[in-house]
Parts: C-alpha cells; sequence; structure tokens
C-alpha cells in the first residue's frame, strides 16, 4: 500500500469505520498499515439485495484477493447515509482508491469533494451518479442500463408483432432513484412508446428484492385482473413475481409473460423452465476490471472515463444451453 498513515492511526481509523459504517469489514482484516506498497481499496457496497449483488460482491473479493489488493468492504444496506458514512470512513483511514456502487443518482457531490480534496481517487462502480463535476471521479465501470431497458422493450415488441389488442403491462421498478431503476425504464419505455397497443397499467418499486417483488405482485394481480406482461427490473423481484402468480392460480410465462434483467443461475432455472420468457443479461463480474483500474489510477495513469461491460440477452432455449457453465 503507498502507505500514509502508521499503524497506530489507521487502527484507530478503521475502528471508527466499523462503528460508523454499521455494517461489516471484510476483505481479510486490512490494517491500513504497514509500510509495503500494497494498494488499499475501500469499497463502500450497496448491500446484499439480490443474487446480482452477492456475485457482484463475490467477484470484487476475489479480485482484489488475487491481483495483491488490501480491501476494506462495507454493506451499506441499501441506504445512501451508510455509503457516505463508509466513504468518509475511507477518507479518515487514507486508503488509496476508493470504490463505490451508489445507491442512487443524486446527492454525492460533497462526500466526492472530500474525497477529491484529500486526493483520494475515487472509481464508481456498476451505477453511474448524476453529478455535473465529473472531475470527481475518475472513471465509471458498468453497464448500459439505458441499452438494458431497450433490449427488453425490443424482445417485447417482436413478441406482439403483428397483434393489434392491447397489451397490459406491469413494471416492477428496482430502488427508488437508482440508476438501473431510472434507466430501465426509460429504455423500456422509449421503446414501446411507439405502439399505442402497450400500456403500462402499473409501475412500482419492488427494491430489486424478491420478497418486495412478490408483495407487490400480489397487489398489483388484485388490483389488475388482466395483466398481459410483467416486466421487472431484476431477477429477483420477477423470481418473487412468479411466487405470487402460481399462488393466484396462474401460469407465469404462459398467462403472464415475463421479461426480466441479470441472468443470475436461479432467473436463468426459471427461464429454461418456461417461467420466464426473456433475460436481459447484466455482468456482475465487475471484479477484475475495477482492480486493473485501480492500479492504474493510484499510479495516476489516464483511464477511459467510462468502461463499458459486454452482454447479452436470453431466451428459454438459450438459457437452457448456458445454464452449465453459468457462474452465478
Ligand atoms: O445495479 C445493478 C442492479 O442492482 C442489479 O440488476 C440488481 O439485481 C441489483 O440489485
Amino acid at each position: 500500500m503507498l502507505k500514509r498513515l502508521s499503524v497506530a492511526l489507521v487502527a484507530g481509523a478503521l475502528a471508527f469505520g466499523v462503528a460508523a459504517c454499521g455494517g461489516e469489514e471484510a476483505g481479510g482484516g486490512s490494517t491500513g498499515g504497514g509500510g509495503d506498497d500494497k494498494i488499499t481499496m475501500g469499497f463502500a457496497q450497496v448491500g446484499a439485495e439480490s443474487g446480482w449483488r452477492t456475485a457482484n460482491t463475490k467477484s470484487i473479493q476475489e479480485s482484489a484477493a488475487s491481483a495483491g489488493i488490501e480491501l476494506k468492504f462495507s454493506d451499506a444496506q441499501q441506504k445512501q447515509e451508510n455509503q457516505i458514512k463508509a466513504i468518509r470512513s475511507y477518507i479518515a483511514q487514507k486508503v488509496d482508491v476508493i470504490a463505490f456502487s451508489p445507491v442512487v443518482e443524486t446527492g454525492w457531490d460533497t462526500v466526492l469533494k472530500e474525497a477529491k480534496d484529500a486526493n483520494i481517487p475515487v472509481i464508481l462502480t456498476d451505477r453511474a451518479v448524476d453529478s455535473q463535476d465529473t472531475s470527481l471521479y475518475k472513471t465509471f465501470i458498468g453497464s448500459d442500463f439505458v441499452l438494458e431497458g431497450k433490449k427488453a422493450g425490443e424482445w417485447l415488441v417482436k413478441e406482439y408483432e403483428g397483434k393489434t389488442e392491447p397489451v397490459n403491462i406491469v413494471q416492477l421498478e428496482g430502488t427508488t432513484g437508482s440508476a438501473p431503476a431510472n434507466d430501465r425504464k426509460s429504455g423500456f419505455t422509449d421503446v414501446i412508446k411507439a405502439d399505442p397497443k402497450f400500456k403500462i397499467i402499473a409501475s412500482q418499486t419492488g427494491e430489486f428484492t424478491r420478497a418486495k417483488g412478490k408483495e407487490v405482485m400480489e397487489a398489483l394481480i388484485k388490483a389488475n385482473p388482466d395483466i398481459d406482461v410483467l416486466y421487472a427490473h431484476n431477477d429477483d423481484m420477477g423470481l418473487g413475481a412468479i411466487e405470487a402468480i402460481e399462488a393466484a392460480g396462474k401460469k407465469p410465462g404462459t398467462d403472464i409473460k415475463i421479461i426480466t434483467v441479470d441472468a443470475v443461475k436461479d432467473g436463468m432455472t426459471a427461464l429454461a423452465a418456461g417461467k420466464i420468457n426473456f433475460i436481459v443479461e447484466c455482468s456482475p463480474l465487475l471484479g477484475p476490471q475495477l482492480m486493473d483500474l485501480a492500479k492504474k489510477v493510484v499510479k495516476g495513469e489516464q483511464v477511459e472515463q467510462r468502461v463499458l461491460t459486454e452482454e447479452t440477452t436470453f431466451t428459454p432455449e438459450q438459457a437452457k444451453a448456458a445454464l452449465p457453465e453459468r457462474k452465478y
């Protein structure tokens, strides 16, 4: 690590960090001191809300270990204030680089300025911020969520090609104010709005969790007996909704067509079984690229401002073929 503090000072700061974050410190009990040239990264994770997030955390922890990067990890439990506390704790500990996946898009300028003033580079992973001042972070690695929404919409348009009957759609949105919820919604709407037969009859947040997806879908089915399509912003909400659909005596994938985003193993299994009709992939395996970027920004090297992840889509047949090799 490019050490800036003595062991005693950093140990004190770390103790503050654990208390302040209200989450766990993972990544092998970093001391933040020691005098070698090992890089220390503070990573403020969103939470553990979905299968995608679990795979993302694993990828980051494993990649840090194999890249020889000391990782200080905190789980914000989907709360922005916890992430801000964690970032401040990493600044106090004088880590070499901070990476985080912002819970929501807005409200980051103050803490990002604090990191900049402390000369600690910041890397956004997975989710973007809406800050006008792009000098507040070095780079952003993650998916194009608008494109994901568009892919979902394009599948739907094709699926109902040549049909004129109204198509009643319900949407389970991700965490309110988050980049994937905002962008997946706008990308999808942009594609389907050209054809008036597509009607979004209800749209509510399911907070990216299976439990909330089930709860909201139960209410939506009661209020809207004629749902043709469910568009869920992630697999977990879709899987929760499948339970609600089955409990209501309907057949997911047939009575109600289902589109989701992520392509985690559980989602792909439901797709292969015909309970989901189409999944847009969003890759959680950001760890290796994140560690490469971290090494570069710590050295002061120039990096691209936007690093996109490569993703595909899956039909049930494609899911069957991909499942045996699926890592998450
Ligand atoms: O930001 C990525 C999204 O967050 C994933 O699609 C979702 O599953 C997660 O919780």
